[in-house]
């Protein structure tokens, strides 16, 4: 028997229940009326034609939806286990918030963690620990042909565009980045006067847009590279080749998000939506 049908049978019956219980007492009249609520919620699901789960499943194929609904409630609370999450596990967070809140954060009794498993990492400690250097290890950045290399710190700040990070937070970064003596990356989405003004060393990357040195037609511009290019903050350039986390698509900045600012920093008109291609295209070099 489908579920339809055995709607209609279970209705019929409770329908006919509830008028039987109705006639014998007044009183039953509320269960009546509920009877009647649920028997006109199938109806409208069976007739409905949006939702195949209700149309076939009528009433019960809504629970679907409660349990979707409380389904990440249910899972982080009684199937994850507490270093199972990701991307940060239950134990981490845990962590975080012990800290935050300034109590204590160690656990007695050693690591609910499986040490032997495969896969498992650790870091052994030294026996004879040796003296740590007193300056933090840099990378030559240029061969012998290069006019001016760039001695780079092994930990510096990612891509971040300004646009998809505030004024503020490129400001903070770059200040950062001089009090520490590493390096900042533009992203794609241009060099901007707040990465210039903390005075922290730039890596000026330039993507699939060209954005900070392109034509109005979206080529690729020498004349503004070359002057950006030789600003003393701008201590390397990356070439962004192609789109890592929107291969074969690439980028769009939607139209109203170009206020004047990012359109003088990158070069792009107002009023239209900025694609950034999903591969460097040499051919816009010519
Ligand atoms: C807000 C934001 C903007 C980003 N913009 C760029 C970008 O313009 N160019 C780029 O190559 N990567 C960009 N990335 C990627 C980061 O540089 C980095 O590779 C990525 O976040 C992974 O590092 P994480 O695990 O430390 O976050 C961006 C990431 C974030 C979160």
């Amino acid at each position: 028997m489908t579920p339809r049908k055995i709607f209609w049978l279970g209705s019929a019956s409770l329908c006919a229940a509830a008028v039987y219980l109705v006639y014998r007492n007044v009183q039953f009249v509320w269960l009546a009326l509920f009877v009647a609520v649920i028997v006109l919620l199938g109806i409208y699901d069976l007739l409905q034609t949006k939702h195949a789960i209700r149309r076939n499943f009528p009433v019960v194929g809504r629970f679907r939806y409660l349990f979707e609904l409380v389904r990440p409630e249910l899972h982080q609370y009684f199937v994850e286990s507490n270093s199972s999450g990701r991307p940060f596990s239950r134990e981490l967070r845990s962590l975080v918030y012990q800290r935050a809140k300034g109590v204590t954060d160690t656990l007695p009794f050693g690591t609910e963690k499986d040490v032997y498993a495969i896969g498992y990492e650790w870091m052994n400690h030294s026996l004879q620990a040796i003296e740590p250097p007193h300056e933090p290890p840099r990378v030559q950045v240029g061969g012998p042909d290069c006019k001016q290399p760039y001695s780079a710190a092994v930990l510096n700040v990612s891509a971040m565009s300004y646009g998809s990070l505030s004024k503020n937070a490129i400001l903070a970064l770059n200040k950062g980045a001089k009090a520490g003596g590493f390096a900042h990356n533009t992203g794609e989405g241009g060099l901007s006067p707040h990465h210039l003004e903390g005075g922290g060393d730039i890596i000026w990357q330039v993507g699939t847009g060209y954005f900070g040195c392109r034509t109005a037609e979206g080529k690729f511009d020498p004349g503004l590279f070359a002057e950006k290019a030789s600003l003393a903050n701008v201590r390397m350039i990356e070439i962004k080749l192609s789109q890592g986390a929107k291969p074969g698509h690439g980028g769009i900045l939607p139209a109203r998000k170009v206020t004047a600012e990012i359109s003088q920093i990158r070069n792009v008109p107002m009023g239209k939506d900025v694609l950034s291609p999903p591969v460097w295209c040499t051919r816009a070099l010519g």
